[in-house]
């Protein structure tokens, strides 16, 4: 609900639990007064007044800097005296900065607009509603439109920006913030993000906010490995069940800047956007730019509030809508079993394998096209090489599913290698600046997609070779991040616009790709997790996590990963041991039931497999289809973190209607003679009665009770006394065992 009250110049944003409150004081500055747990009060303009502040310039004008320095802000321009972080700046074309923006109207509408070119949440007249507030600034001639919407059953408001010149001359901008927000604490604050790196990605960063600024970027044209555009600020001793948590996750797959301020007063300036770095945009008059989107959440009910109320946003308002509650298929997909040494024969042996075990599609990974032996030749030819496959993609396609499998196919449509016939034929399609050799990584170079040229060229080869055959899913590759980021089109006062439109050139061919083929099944890629972003979801509703696939390192990359994207984003798969990133060798059973917690598939030889896991793998898919529609659906409750204990992890999926549950707990350390450990469920109705159930005890080995034993115990107990007592997990013998608990409502 959103409401404007024009006596007090205040509009007022209300979700179910939170109010998001903003005025406009002394006529014209648009300033933030209130985020946090609903309240309907719509006089709450004594909250600006504080001791150090307690005048606006139309009274005061002799310290109108003062004000404009401390007073709470939406959107702080550059140049007029604000002299925090500020989320927006322009140039004109004498070259010089400074903006004040003014309050000019608003409009308040049901829906939500859609963002021109790019990825954003999805909301109709019935799920939301958007307040558009205008600024101007009137010696630039340029209009600031902020965008709000809030969901009606969802604690979410969305932001966005644009920016309209309707002067007539050209105007620079070089920083567009999504969203700011200026908070007055009564506490301390913890800052948390997601670190990380290729095959460690997403961390769960937590530290103490203090004077000067904190922030987590990326300049690499990607979000990338190393941070990620999500940051939250908590009070201090927020866990998953209690604190307070303001959120920020920005619907972008390029460079991007996340930063909380403490300023001299100690209240904070968080914001998030595009990074400010190399960046410029280049605004004719009547032209607009627009900001992406920003999702904010605030929870006070801790940090499992906040992560199911991103997952429900992303999984009922972001993913392509005919994947929001479809079951995900179980593939194998050859990579790490084959990497590019592969044939038709190989393939077909894999898919017989695979169907006689229970999957449901074949991935072909990299190396099916040009001369792709290995990784230094032929990204930008997508023809099949036929040596390899013999009748195409064709052949492939009508024996896989005559089988009756899927077929899913692997492709890196930014990039290419020297040894190519496309970089042969067109060595000006990649990005360069003159007179400096392009840096090589994994001996490949970026496509400058931006260039409609360069664009069909690569695309128009992929959609002819899709169309040659019956292909069910797409893994889209990108295998490097950007630098020596220069095209030689565009005029040197828009080079700064390259790392945007090279991620809008992005968000086009993999529309493009949805609308020439809708029911492809689509996953994004980077490096294995590099692109983990929620721009990325709103074309693929599953992304490949990461590289790493060792079951105990994909511990805590899930749990970082699943603080803000939906299980079922997850690409996760059980690999051969020992595990090709660490050379550890964990259980079978133990691999299997940490992947599903995500999409689920198998990343192995089927045809090398020993005799225990061909015997697993039916009863592991048979779980897995159960398991699936909870992950789905259902809820995520983070039970216990081997981040944080350093001996064992547990987390549950609940079903919407509390009726079914599934708790995984993974002992990663063996204690001896240690008291039992004690896993307390969340999500449960306190007054339904559940029964408990360990599903598949059979290749466990337990301390103090055989297995065929265990496999009988079937507790009932109330929701309340699991909640609140919790389940008593058995101490296994050896480390790296998992027990996946089955809870279902009796009545
Ligand atoms: C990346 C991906 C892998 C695999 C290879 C193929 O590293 O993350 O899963 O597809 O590329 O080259």
């Amino acid at each position: 609900m959103i409401r404007f009250d024009d006596k007090y110049m205040t509009f007022h944003m209300s979700t179910p639990k939170t109010s998001y409150v903003s005025a406009v004081v002394d006529g014209s500055y648009l300033g933030h007064v209130y985020y946090g747990p609903r309240i309907d009060d719509m006089d709450l303009g004594y909250l600006m007044k504080t001791e150090y502040n307690p005048f606006v310039p139309s009274i005061n004008s002799r310290e109108k800097v003062r004000f404009m320095e401390a007073f709470p802000k939406e959107y702080a321009g550059a140049g007029t005296g604000d002299m925090r972080s500020i989320c927006f700046d322009v140039r004109n074309e004498d070259g010089q900065a400074g903006l004040q923006l003014a309050y000019v109207s608003h409009h308040i509408f049901k829906g939500k607009p859609t963002l021109s070119g790019l990825p954003s949440t999805r909301g109709d007249e019935d799920s939301c509603d958007t307040l558009e507030i205008l600024l101007t600034d009137s010696i630039l001639s340029m209009n600031v439109y902020l965008y709000y919407t809030v969901y009606r059953d969802l604690d979410v408001i969305t932001r966005s920006v644009q920016i309209e010149n309707s002067g007539a001359s050209t105007l620079f901008l070089t920083n567009v913030m999504s969203a700011m927000l200026d908070l007055d604490p009564t506490t301390d604050m913890e800052v948390i993000t997601l670190h990380g790196s290729w095959a460690r990605e997403r961390r769960i960063e937590r530290t103490k906010v203090d004077y000067g600024t904190f922030s987590v970027e990326s300049i690499r044209g990607e979000s990338g490995p190393q941070d990620n555009p999500f940051m939250a600020l908590v009070t201090p001793n927020t866990t998953q069940t209690t604190g307070q948590v303001y959120a920020m996750n920005l619907v972008y797959s390029g460079n991007f800047l996340a930063s909380v301020q403490k300023e001299q007063y100690g209240k904070l300036r968080m914001m998030m956007g595009i990074n400010p770095w190399h960046f410029t945009w280049k605004l004719m008059r009547g032209q607009t730019f627009t900001a992406p989107e920003c999702v904010m959440v605030f929870s006070n009910e801790g940090l499992g509030e906040m992560t199911r109320t991103l997952h429900r946003l992303y999984r009922h308002h972001l993913i392509p809508k005919q994947w929001e509650t479809a079951p995900r298929p179980v593939l194998v997909n050859n990579w790490e079993a084959t990497e590019m040494d592969f044939d038709l024969d190989t393939l077909l042996e894999f898919a017989r394998e695979a169907k006689t075990l229970g999957m449901d599609m074949l991935v072909m990974d990299d190396g099916w096209f040009g001369e792709r032996n290995d990784d230094s030749t032929s990204l930008g030819d997508w023809f099949v090489n036929e040596k390899k496959l013999p009748g195409g993609l064709k052949a492939l396609s009508d024996k896989v599913h005559e089988m009756d499998l899927r077929l899913g196919i692997w492709i890196e449509p930014e990039m290419t290698n020297s040894e190519s016939e496309l970089f042969k034929a067109h060595p000006d399609w990649v990005y360069q600046l003159p007179g400096r050799e392009p840096g090589l990584w994994r001996e490949q170079l970026v496509l400058d997609i931006t260039r409609p040229e360069v664009f069909d060229g690569v695309y128009s080869q992929i959609k002819k070779a899709f169309e040659t055959a019956q292909i069910d899913y797409v893994k889209w590759d990108m295998n490097r991040p950007l630098c020596e980021v220069g095209n030689l089109v565009l005029p040197p006062d828009q080079q700064g616009e390259l790392m945007h439109r090279y991620t809008l050139a992005v968000y086009r061919m993999q529309e493009q790709l949805l609308t020439d083929f809708p029911d492809i099944l689509f996953e994004n890629c980077s490096s294995g997790g590099a692109r983990f972003d929620p721009g990325m979801l709103y074309y693929s509703p599953q992304i490949w996590t990461s590289d790493n696939t060792d079951a105990i390192e994909r511990l805590y990359i899930q749990e970082g990963t699943a603080i803000c994207y939906p299980l079922s984003s997850m690409g996760a798969h059980v690999s051969a041991c020992p595990n090709g990133q660490t050379r550890r060798t964990v259980p079978f059973d133990t691999r299997a039931k940490v992947a599903m917690a995500g999409t689920f598939g198998y990343e192995l030889d089927t045809r090398n497999l020993t005799e225990e896991e061909r015997s697993l793998i039916p009863g592991q898919i048979e779980i897995f289809r159960k398991v699936s529609p909870v992950v789905v659906d259902g809820d995520y409750y983070r039970l216990a973190s081997y981040n944080e204990n350093g001996i064992y992890d547990s987390w549950a999926v609940v079903s919407r209607d509390k009726s079914l549950a599934y708790m995984t707990y993974v002992q990663v350390k063996a204690e001896p003679n240690k008291k039992p450990i004690r896993i307390c469920m969340q999500g449960l109705d306190p007054d339904k009665r559940y029964s408990v159930r360990v599903v598949d005890p059979k290749p466990h080995v337990f301390e103090d009770r055989k297995p065929e034993e265990l496999a009988d115990v079937v507790q009932t107990l109330s929701g309340g006394a699991l909640t609140n007592a919790g389940l008593i997990v058995p101490r296994l013998w050896d480390d790296y065992q998992a027990l996946l608990y089955e809870i279902e409502e009796v009545q």
